[in-house]
């Protein structure tokens, strides 16, 4: 499937892996990449180093396209230089779309996006220089910027603005993605499907909660705001009940890059990875509304070729 974003990126497969803090590591950006989509890494807080020697090692097992994802509560500026220079695609969620960010990106040599939630934010977005924008719906897991279900947004998205447009929120399926693709969006991102892929950093009891829930058990809501306020995020309405059922001050321990290891407070945003220990069931377990279509662990390549393969079919008019 060639559309504006496989040509822009150089991928084969118009989709987008989300970069999810904690969950998208090399392993899952390399699985995705390798088989022909646009891998991410999601790693909110790792030193300029550390990110540069992901990329490297990265840069080392796939050929094919790799970014990064920025959440700009937690942005350093030498952390988006030292990514620049050695990924395909710097983005960044949250916050105003920033002219300087996005040219630092460029004087890298990587492309520039920004995930929105609003058509204003998306022409600021294009009008920062950004090279494309992901129009996200409310339906989206995690962090949620708008107020707008996928389809009005992305309709108007692409009314307002020139550059490649990526449908975010509620996509697991190849009907999905080729739902989006057929309004015009040049790309499907998908994050929560790949929360339960083997090669995710995800918590297995994240996961099965995951497998077990449907579109009706996810929530939008503030509960996890400790350390990032006044950002709402939809999560599995099971872990905001089981945050809210405790007193502890900390509920748990994660794993950080070079294996130190940190408390996690409660209702704050580290959702369990594979490393966590604690009452995993009362951390932010991110879900998007697309969170039905997670039947069961799989790889991420096999997730990238139903959907290519399915997308294909329908949009060709075969069923
Ligand atoms: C576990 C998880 C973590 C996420 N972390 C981030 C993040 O660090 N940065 C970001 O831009 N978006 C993040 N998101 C939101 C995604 O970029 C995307 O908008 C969302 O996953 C799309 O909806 P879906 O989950 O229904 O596919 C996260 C989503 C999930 C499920």
């Amino acid at each position: 499937m060639d559309t504006a974003f496989t040509r822009l990126v150089g991928c084969t497969v118009p989709l987008q892996q989300a970069g999810m803090g904690g969950v998208a590591g090399p392993d899952l950006a390399v699985a995705v990449a390798d088989a022909g989509a646009l891998g991410m890494l999601g790693m909110p807080t790792a030193a300029p180093e550390a990110t540069a020697e992901a990329l490297e090692s990265v840069g080392r097992r796939t050929a094919g396209p790799v970014g990064v994802n920025f959440l700009m509560p937690f942005v350093d500026r030498d952390v988006v230089a030292a990514a620049a220079g050695r990924c395909r695609l710097v983005e960044f969620f949250y916050d105003e779309p920033a002219p300087d960010l996005v040219a630092l990106a460029h004087e890298g040599g990587a492309l520039a996006a920004w995930q929105v939630g609003s058509v204003e934010e998306a022409r600021a977005a294009a009008g920062a220089g950004c090279d494309l924008v992901v129009a996200q719906g409310v339906e989206a897991g995690g962090h949620v910027r708008g107020q707008v279900g996928l389809l009005p947004l992305l309709d108007a998205v692409l009314e307002a603005v020139d550059v490649p447009v990526v449908a975010a929120g509620g996509i697991a399926t190849a009907r999905e993605m080729a739902a989006v693709v057929a309004a015009g969006a040049a790309a499907a991102r998908v994050g929560t499907r790949f929360v339960a892929t083997a090669e995710a950093d995800a918590h297995p009891s994240y996961v099965d909660a995951l497998v077990g829930a449907g579109p009706e058990d996810t929530v939008l809501t503030t509960t996890f705001s400790v350390m990032w306020p006044d950002a709402p995020h939809r999560v599995l309405r099971s872990c905001v009940e089981a945050a809210e059922a405790i007193d502890d001050d900390v509920v748990g321990e994660m794993e950080v890059p070079g294996g130190a290891r940190l408390p996690i407070p409660r209702l704050s945003p580290p959702c369990p990875g594979r490393g966590t220990t604690g009452r995993t069931d009362a951390m932010a377990l991110y879900a998007g509304q697309s969170v039905g279509a997670v039947r069961r662990v799989e790889r991420a390549a096999d997730v990238v070729r139903e959907l290519a393969e399915g997308a294909e079919r329908l949009l060709a008019g075969r069923r």
